[in-house]
């Protein structure tokens, strides 16, 4: 007999918190955030799991993020590898913030840089001063991937991976351009090799929002 839809979530997202550890720190960064009043749309358990097992992978040690929100992400990248280096584009003053004080509250104020403003102007600073990462995770204005991921591209070293979150809601909400011009730019990207992974969110609520993934490109 197989399962519905429903009850697959259920069934999968409680064997996912089984196998998943959410540390007493990343529990904290993410009560603090809600607490702080901002949108609960960070990455979850999983994914930052995903992401760990990722730059583990690649031995990510500089890593450029796009959208910090409250930190939570970002106090994964911090962790994954010992002594990695995080940069982290906020362009939200009240999101910045409160991701400084989680971020130093957790201990990785040293292994984290939250920059304030627009990632269309702080990319192009960055890569004109010659900044190389290892890992670039997109989390931010779905209308910008195509934007945020040429400009990833020419700042990764080769096989250093560009994530980008959201990629399959920015093709099915919000009229899909987004995510549309995301996948015609990359399409015809002869720098990275991609892929298009559907994910489903558990923890998320509603159908809409539980089937979501993320597009992830190797530089060659
Ligand atoms: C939204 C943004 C995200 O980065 C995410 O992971 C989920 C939802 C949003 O803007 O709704
Ligand atoms: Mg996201």
């Amino acid at each position: 007999m197989e399962a519905h839809l429903s009850s697959a979530i259920e069934i999968v997202g409680a064997s996912q918190s089984q196998l998943v550890h959410e540390t007493p720190e990343l529990k904290q960064i993410a009560a603090n955030t809600i607490k702080n009043g901002l949108p609960p749309i960070a990455i979850g358990p999983s994914q930052g799991a995903l992401l760990t097992i990722l730059c583990q992978m690649i031995n990510a040690k500089n890593i450029l993020e796009i959208g910090t929100l409250g930190g939570y992400s970002t106090y994964y990248f911090a962790k994954a590898v010992p002594g990695a280096q995080v940069t982290s584009l906020e362009i939200n003053p009240k999101h910045r913030d409160v991701a400084l004080e989680n971020l130093q509250v957790a201990g990785v104020a040293d292994q984290t840089n939250v920059i304030l403003g627009p990632a269309m102007e702080i990319m192009p600073k960055l890569l004109e001063e010659g900044e190389v990462f290892d890992f670039v995770f997109v989390d931010a204005n779905w209308e910008e991937q195509a934007e945020y991921v040429d400009l990833a591209v020419k700042m990764t070293r080769k096989g250093g991976i560009v994530f980008v979150d959201n990629a399959v809601r920015a093709l099915t909400q919000r009229g899909g351009e987004g995510g549309k011009r995301l996948i015609e730019k990359v399409k015809a990207d002869e720098r990275v090799t991609s892929v298009l992974m559907p994910t489903l969110l558990t923890y998320k609520e509603h159908l809409e929002t539980a089937v979501d993934g993320f597009l992830m490109a190797i530089v060659k």
